[in-house]
């Protein structure tokens, strides 16, 4: 691929001091590597595999597939035959072959500054064998399932790989998420001990987790699923202080006959735990992502090809060095945290930040804060994030030393222009690339991203696919686009982080991502390729909006209005149209001190219809003081959509991150400026 000279003028390039000693130090090699990763696979993945410990060989290839549901069922496997353990992977072999034993493995930064530990390797290993015991003692044994519904705290990744080093699936709820979803979760995944916290800050508001896992396993009884026979709850909020003084507000809710306090259960623990030799193709964990249909799907991940590959995409896409400090702003409850806090990091010997808190509490400079007392390198966060503290402006940022940041990553939606902007310029100084890293729960790992010394960014597209990956676009009659094209963002081969199932339900699995187009994983997302062969992700093809016949995504949309200066956030929905079938419906938050009025509604439509064109000019422009969205951040289109339909119904809003952001947007929904 060559990108002619008058566009590579226009295009952000990595500094030179972040080529001199990167991995991948230029665009050739990337196209090289890239080359040799699909024209053979097998070498690939092999000298990948060399770097971890193989208790047995394995005996087929690196990888064996079918994507054509018409010749049979879908399966991926890598390595069979291979005996390994990715806790001792990632423990045992930093700390026994890697001399890292007493390297930094996380710090740890609570909710409040006063709060902090640092984490070593050898500790890690300790308390996760310790952890490990415990579970053992509870009867957990290779197979089983966990339930764990944890704040962002050590006992988190303690837990997680303890169950990695016994064998067992560990299923991580949010624990932002209410009783009913993680009754959900427990359910269908039949976990037989639950391990919770008594409670947790977020920010100034305390949350009783306890107390939700409690009407969680009480609703799960009331539904007869096989129960949890034990729940362990880590003394979290008790020990909280301010400014030293212990903060315990909380009751916590007690059933002796199933509750164990983990401090009790922990003490007099042995501090080692052989790790159980798994398959390759063993489960690692289930995690759920929400479906189309309502119920969440259990996404399974296998042992071997996740290593393999959130390792590998750790190292490449964050040019991981040993003296970095690296720190995700996800949660561990999602895809991002389980691949890249925990495993990628860890496998790599990286050392993180984990940080309980949110990004305004106590004050709108939290994360420079955080990013200057560690000294931190990489720095990985949503758009959404750095759109809430673009609404702040400049003045946090100018308080702290920002000068150790050397790449800047964004996950989980479509990054707008401005964000882009805003954070290469102001949070890393036009100095730092950004790796707009796509990718997905079931993809395990980035799938289409730039690497920071080799890629050339063009702000808002993911760029070009990882190694091993196989992207190409189709149209509605699964026709294959070559050269600038828009449509249906399949893959046409797998890599080894891929899902293998939706646990319990093969059939789902097969229906969602390989029934529409045979032969191909099927993302969901719309996609874009420019003549430069760059992808740009459009959003999700169930966002898409066909107005007068014309598919349009509301990224784009939303990335037009953004634009403006008094826009912070948007969010664009469908409304039934009679004549055009559909119409734009924007909802629009403004920045600080920014009146919404009729003359700005239009001067809105006007940059609309100036940046995408006349078809794309919206219909209704509502104020939005706020959005509504998950806890994670992301925007609950459905709830928007509904509300721009006028619907009075809108369903399960347990979700939410602030309900009561709904009431105020309904009530508003008639002052919708037409
Ligand atoms: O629509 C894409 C969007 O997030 C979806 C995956 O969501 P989830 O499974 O929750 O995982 C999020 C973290 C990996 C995708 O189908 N998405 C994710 N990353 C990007 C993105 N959209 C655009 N650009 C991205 N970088």
């Amino acid at each position: 691929m060559v990108i002619p000279q008058h566009i590579q003028d226009k295009m952000y390039h990595p500094p030179d001091d972040l080529r001199r000693d990167a991995h991948v130090p230029n665009f050739n090699s990337y196209l090289s590597l890239y080359k040799k990763s699909l024209e053979n696979p097998e070498a690939f993945w092999k000298e990948v595999a060399e770097e971890f410990f193989w208790e047995k060989p394995a005996t087929g290839p690196m990888l064996q597939y079918n994507f054509d549901v018409t010749k049979g069922n879908i399966y991926v496997k890598c390595m069979e035959g291979a005996k390994t353990n990715m806790c001792y992977n990632v423990l045992d072999r930093n700390v026994k072959e890697n001399n890292l034993a007493e390297k930094i493995a996380y710090y740890w930064e609570g909710n409040s500054p006063d709060h902090h530990m640092a984490i070593t390797y050898s500790d890690l290993l300790k308390q996760v064998c310790r952890c490990a015991n415990v579970l053992k003692e509870m009867g957990v044994k290779k197979g089983d399932r966990v339930a764990i519904y944890l704040p962002m705290i050590p006992e988190l990744v303690y837990t997680m790989l303890a169950c990695t080093r016994i064998g067992a699936v560990h299923s991580i709820v949010f624990a932002g998420f209410s009783s009913e979803s993680l009754c959900e979760r427990i359910t269908d995944a039949q976990c037989s001990i639950l391990v919770t916290a008594d409670g947790v800050y977020r920010g100034e508001k305390l949350i009783n987790l306890k107390q939700i896992a409690d009407e969680a396993l009480e609703k799960c009884r009331d539904k007869s699923s096989p129960a949890v026979t034990k729940c362990l709850v880590v003394k979290h909020h008790a020990t909280t202080t301010k400014s030293g003084v212990a903060c315990n507000k909380l009751q916590t809710p007690w059933d002796p006959e199933c509750d164990v306090w983990w401090d009790e259960a922990m003490r007099d623990t042995p501090e080692d735990c052989e790790p159980e030799w798994l398959d390759a193709e063993d489960p690692l964990f289930i995690l759920y992502t929400s479906g189309s249909t309502g119920k969440p799907k259990g996404v399974l991940h296998t042992v071997a090809g996740y290593m393999l590959y959130t390792s590998l995409t750790f190292k490449y896409v964050f040019d991981h060095h040993h003296d970095d400090v690296y720190w995700c702003t996800a949660d561990i409850g999602w895809i991002t945290g389980h691949s890249y806090i925990t495993y990628g990091p860890l496998a790599n010997g990286a050392t993180s930040v984990i940080f309980e808190g949110i990004p305004v509490h106590p004050h709108a400079g939290r994360f420079w804060e955080i990013i200057e007392k560690y000294n931190v390198t990489k720095f990985y966060t949503a758009p959404t994030a750095i759109r809430l503290l673009m609404k702040y402006g400049k003045e946090p940022l100018l308080k702290y030393d920002l000068s150790s940041l050397r790449i800047l990553g964004t996950v989980g939606e479509p990054i707008n222009p401005e964000a882009w902007h805003w954070y290469h310029e102001v949070v890393g100084q036009g100095r730092c690339p950004v790796v707009d890293t796509f990718w997905q729960t079931e993809t395990g790992g980035h799938v289409l991203t730039p690497l920071p010394a080799a890629t050339p960014l063009k702000p808002g597209s993911a760029t070009f696919p990882f190694f091993g990956v196989e992207p190409t676009i189709l149209n509605e009659h699964g026709e294959e686009l070559e050269g600038e094209a828009e449509g249906y963002l399949v893959f046409r081969r797998p890599w080894p982080g891929i899902m293998r199932t939706v646990y319990r339900n093969q059939e789902r699995f097969e229906n969602t991502y390989f029934k529409k187009f045979p032969g191909f994983y099927v993302t969901g997302d719309g996609c874009r390729r420019d003549k430069d062969g760059y992808y740009w992700i459009t959003g999700r093809i169930d966002d898409m909006l066909n107005v007068s016949g014309h598919l349009m995504s509301t990224a784009e949309v939303e990335a037009a209005l953004t634009e403006h200066a008094a826009v912070a956030e948007a969010a664009v929905v469908s409304r039934p149209h009679t004549v055009k079938g559909e119409c734009l419906y924007c909802f629009v938050t403004l920045k600080d001190h920014r009146e919404f009025n009729h003359s700005l509604a239009e001067e809105l439509k006007g940059l609309v219809r100036e940046r995408i064109g006349p078809i794309a000019t919206p219909d209704f422009i509502q104020n939005a003081p706020a959005l509504p969205k998950t806890r994670s951040g992301k925007i609950m289109r459905r709830v928007l959509r509904q509300i721009a339909r006028n619907e009075s119904d809108l369903g399960d809003l347990s979700t939410l991150a602030d309900p009561k952001v709904v009431e105020v947007l309904f009530s508003q929904r008639c002052q919708a400026t037409s």
